[in-house]
C-alpha cells in the first residue's frame, strides 16, 4: 500500500494492524500502529524515514512500486530508534553511498545500532538543504523522545514531519485525522504521550514555543505513528502543550491490589468517602493486577490525585504495585497529590512502604495513609469512608 499525499510525496510505510506491544513488552498497542514513510519528489527524490525492521523487505518491494530505488537521492533519518530505521539496512544494499540527513546524536545512535559506516551527513537546527523548487529545514529535537530525535520541515508545501511528536499507535486505512474516529484518535494521543513524553513536558513546550517563533505556516504535520494532521494541524500541538503543563483533570485515582479482597473493599469505602464529599469529581479504581499499565498510566497522568493501595506481603508490597509505581517514578509526573491505603495481617509495613515510594516519584503526600487489620468489617470501612471523605478536600 502506498498513497499521494500531495502528487509529488507519497506515504510509503507500513499499517502494522497485529501489533499489541511496542518497546519490547512495555507498551500496549490495543489498535495497532503504523511506521510512517514518505517519499518526496522534486528534482532530488528524497525518503523520510523508514518502517520496523521485520516489514524492511515489504517496504523495498513496495518502495520499488513507486519508484527505482537508485533514484533516491538522499534519505533524512529524523529519528534512529528500529521502528524507524529498521528499513536502512536493507535499503542501503542496494544504494549504498546515498547521503543520510540526521542529527549528531542521530549518527552515534545509528553506528552503536547498525555498526555501519553508512554516509551519514549530520546537520543542525536551521541548516537546510534544497531538493529543487523546495528546501527541507532541519529542527533539532533533542529528548522528544531521544537525543537524537529531529523534525524537518518542507517549504513550499509546508510540511512538518515531526517523526515521533504529535504521533500516536493507531492503524487505520484511512490514514488522515479528520477521517478516523477521532474519539478513538484522542485517546490514542493521550496515551502516547502520558506514556512517552511525560518525562520531556519541558522540552515540549520549548520545543513548541521554538517552532510558533519559527512563523511558518504549517498546512500538514506528517507524524511516524499514526495519522496525519491535515485539518486544522496546530490542534494536536497546541494539545501538546496543554498536556506538557503539568496536566490534569478533575479526577482522582485509586491504583491497588488485592490478595484476599481486604485491600479493593478499602479502595470502594474510600472512593465512597469521597464521592460523598466531592460529588463532582471523576474517581476511578483500577485493580492494577488486573489493568493494563500503560493505561493506568494514562489515568495517573489526567488526575489530580491518586491514591496506592497494597496488602502487606512479606514486610512489603505486591509486585503489581511495585511495578507500576517504578513505571510512575520514571515518568516524573509534576504537581500531583497522593496518599496510601492497605490491609494487614501482622507486620503491616506497605503503607509506609508506599509513601516513601509515591515521596520518590515526586508527589505531594498527604497525610500518612490508612491501613486496616484483617478482613476490614464494618467499623473499618467506616474509617475509611471517613478517610476518603477527609481526604477530598485536600486534593
Ligand atoms: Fe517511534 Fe522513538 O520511535
Amino acid at each position: 500500500m502506498s498513497f499521494n499525499i500531495r502528487d509529488h510525496i507519497a506515504w510509503v510505510g507500513k499499517i502494522d494492524w497485529e501489533l499489541r506491544k511496542f518497546h519490547g513488552e512495555e507498551y500496549s498497542t490495543h489498535r495497532g500502529t503504523t511506521y510512517n514513510s514518505y517519499l518526496v519528489q522534486d528534482e532530488k527524490t528524497v525518503l523520510i524515514d523508514t518502517v520496523w525492521e521485520p516489514f524492511s523487505r515489504e517496504f523495498l518491494e513496495n518502495l520499488r512500486r513507486r519508484i527505482d530505488l537508485k533514484k533516491i537521492d538522499l534519505i533524512v533519518a529524523n529519528h534512529a530508534e528500529i521502528d524507524h530505521s529498521g528499513g536502512l539496512a536493507d535499503l542501503l544494499r542496494e544504494i549504498p553511498d546515498t547521503p543520510i540527513y540526521c542529527t549528531a546524536n542521530g549518527l552515534k545512535s545509528f553506528k552503536g545500532l547498525f555498526h555501519q559506516d553508512w554516509n551519514f551527513k549530520p546537520v543542525k537546527t536551521g541548516e537546510k538543504v534544497s531538493i529543487g523548487s523546495r528546501d527541507l529545514v532541519f529542527i533539532e529535537a533533542p529528548m522528544l523522545h531521544w537525543p537524537d530525535s529531529m523534525f524537518c520541515y518542507l517549504t513550499g508545501d509546508n510540511i512538518l514531519f515531526s517523526n515521533d511528536a504529535f504521533g500516536q499507535h493507531y492503524a487505520s486505512e484511512l490514514m488522515y485525522n479528520d477521517l478516523v474516529d477521532r474519539t478513538e484518535l484522542y485517546q490514542e494521543c493521550i496515551k502516547y504521550y502520558a506514556n512517552i513524553l511525560t518525562p520531556f513536558s519541558k522540552l515540549v513546550d520549548r520545543k513548541i514555543k521554538e517552532v510558533v517563533a519559527m512563523n511558518v505556516p504549517v498546512d500538514m504535520i506528517c507524524t511516524s505513528h499514526g495519522v496525519i494532521w491535515r485539518d486544522d494541524p496546530l490542534q494536536i500541538v497546541n494539545q501538546y502543550a496543554q498536556w506538557a503543563d503539568d496536566y490534569q483533570e478533575n479526577q482522582i485515582s485509586l491504583l491497588y491490589d488485592s490478595m484476599w479482597q481486604g485491600t479493593r473493599k478499602m479502595a470502594e469505602a474510600i472512593a465512597g468517602g469521597i464521592h460523598a464529599a466531592d460529588g463532582d469529581v471523576t474517581i476511578k479504581l483500577f485493580n492494577t493486577a488486573r489493568s493494563d499499565k500503560n493505561d493506568v498510566i494514562t489515568e495517573v497522568f489526567k488526575s489530580k490525585a491518586i491514591l496506592v493501595g497494597s496488602p502487606t506481603i512479606n514486610k512489603g508490597i505486591l509486585s503489581s504495585i511495585a511495578g507500576i509505581l517504578e513505571e510512575i517514578r520514571g515518568l516524573g509526573f509534576k504537581r500531583k497529590k497522593a496518599a496510601a491505603f492497605g490491609a494487614y495481617g501482622w507486620s503491616g509495613e506497605s503503607v509506609k512502604m508506599i509513601v516513601q515510594k509515591l515521596e520518590e516519584a515526586g508527589f505531594d503526600i498527604v497525610g500518612e495513609g490508612i491501613r486496616e487489620m484483617w478482613n476490614p468489617d464494618e467499623p473499618a470501612l467506616e474509617r475509611c469512608t471517613r478517610f476518603g471523605r477527609e481526604l477530598a478536600g485536600k486534593l
